[in-house]
């Protein structure tokens, strides 16, 4: 990875005991300039204090852009909006992690190996069978993606570059494969292997959906569709599963592991695990004339009741993606016969009103990606417990993506962050006959 950043400065930072301190200042190519710390301790004695990093950079990247208060998102440049309307997920999936869009022979050839890795160990079908049948899919693919590193010990070498783009297309390829084995071990269906002539997307829904009785005729819509959510959850800068990849990668940590790390954080009801809460949440509220009431919940700072969906650590604006969510979603429904669906009523009316709500307005609260996706998975046959997995699985390229980036950074090294200690000072061990 080249070093991009630019001085454009410095800080100056007097102490309370009068020291005065300059930091260098670095601007990158678009949003906020940073000010590095990196000598901070070693000159200062001191540490910088910010709880759930509202205010710092872990990392120089060069993959994914938002602007929270315009709205935007850009993977390698490209708006999300025009990937979700004119590419596909490969294609995005290379453009995320080589930098560039692919030519037509780079696409091909990128699709073929993709394509000829989606297979898994025959003997790891064995491994499914170690779950409980009501085990949540995500405490199954979170496993499973951990015991990749039990059966592909030749992709785990870090420093072997050849070694690190196998396990890449591993993982980007066996994803959903390990996802719909998953759905189908939870409903106790046979698993459906992959398909070659098939698209990724087409692949993954007839893993799902098939069944050995009958033909599986894949909809085209709802393929189309699938691919799109897929783009729309690739990638997203540095939020909390990405940081997590990234961290359990800068200990050496073989891919699989660090994935494996990236699918439990991403679980989280704050985080990817909010598109099942969002469509239990909407369930739950049932009706329009509900809304009210939930929506008083919400803006009760007593009551730890989150409208799921909404807000965002970035974005103070409208998510793009939730946008593009929304368009998809109609789509959906109208394919399949659900358009007049009452819980996407409840949605949409619940959207409105927050919108014009002055708790909403002032905190500068949206709809993100989340809101929208809960509907149009149940709407496709997903039950929504799959629905973050269907997350985890698009995510996986981003992962792969910022891993990949972290390993080839001159400047990282392990995380190791600090803290302000206000435990027990040192202290002599008191005997039990003394307690
Ligand atoms: C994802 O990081 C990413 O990029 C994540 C993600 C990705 O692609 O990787 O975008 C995917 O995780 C999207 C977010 C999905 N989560 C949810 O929808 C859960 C509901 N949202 C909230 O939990 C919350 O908005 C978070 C977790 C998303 C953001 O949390 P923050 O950063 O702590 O929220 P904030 O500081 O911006 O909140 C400002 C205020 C707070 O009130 P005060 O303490 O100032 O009084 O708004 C309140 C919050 O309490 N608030 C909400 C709210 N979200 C924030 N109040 C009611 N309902 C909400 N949803």
């Amino acid at each position: 990875m080249e070093i991009k950043i630019k001085k454009s400065g410095s800080a100056k930072l007097t102490m309370h005991d009068g020291k005065d301190f300059e930091l260098p200042m670095y601007s990158g190519a678009v949003g906020p300039d940073v000010i590095d710390i990196r000598t901070l301790y070693r000159d200062s004695g001191a540490f910088t204090f910010d709880p759930g990093f509202t205010s710092t950079a872990s990392c120089e990247s060069q993959i994914t852009y938002i602007d929270g208060n315009a709205g935007t998102l850009l993977y390698r440049g490209y708006p999300i909006d025009q990937l979700a309307e004119k590419s596909t997920f490969l294609e995005v999936s290379y453009l995320l992690l080589n930098g560039e869009l692919p030519n037509k022979d780079q696409l091909e050839d990128f699709t073929h190996s993709v394509t000829y890795h989606t297979m898994l160990h025959a003997q790891f079908d064995a491994f499914f069978n170690g779950f409980r049948r009501d085990a949540h899919p995500m405490a199954i693919v979170c496993g499973a993606v951990g015991a990749l590193s039990a059966f592909y010990h030749d992709s785990t070498d870090i420093n072997d570059p050849h070694q690190r783009k196998v396990a890449s297309l591993r993982m980007i390829a066996k994803m959903p494969t390990i996802a719909a084995r998953a759905y189908k071990f939870s409903i106790g269906q046979p698993f459906v292997d992959p398909r070659n002539e098939l698209s990724y997307a087409e692949n993954f829904l007839r893993m799902c959906f098939a069944v050995p009785c009958e033909d599986y005729e894949v909809n085209k819509v709802l393929a189309r569709a699938m691919d799109k959510i897929f783009i729309l959850h690739a990638d997203h800068e540095q939020n909390a599963s990405t940081s997590t990849v990234r961290l359990a990668g800068s200990s050496g940590a073989n891919p699989f592991a660090c994935i494996a790390a990236g699918v439990a954080c991403l679980w989280g009801p704050a985080h990817g695990g909010a598109n099942e809460a969002a469509l239990n949440m909407l369930t739950e509220i049932g009706s329009v004339d509900r809304i009210p009431e939930y929506l008083a919940k919400a803006k009760d700072r007593n009551d730890p009741f989150r409208l799921m969906g909404f807000g965002h650590r970035v974005y103070k604006n409208y998510d793009p993606r939730a946008k593009v969510m929304q368009e998809t979603c109609h789509e959906v429904l109208a394919v399949t016969g659900q358009k007049d669906d009452p819980i996407l009523q409840v949605a949409m009316e619940l959207e409105r009103i927050a919108l014009s709500d002055p708790y909403f307005i002032e905190k500068k609260l949206y709809p993100n990606i989340d809101f929208y996706s809960g509907i149009t998975l149940k709407a496709m046959g997903f039950p929504t417990t799959m629905f973050t997995v269907l997350f985890a699985l698009a995510r996986t390229v981003g992962w792969i993506a910022q891993w990949s980036e972290m390993l080839s950074d001159p400047s990282q090294k392990i995380g190791r962050p600090r803290q302000v200690y206000t435990g027990a000072p040192e202290r002599d061990y008191v005997d039990l006959s003394q307690r």
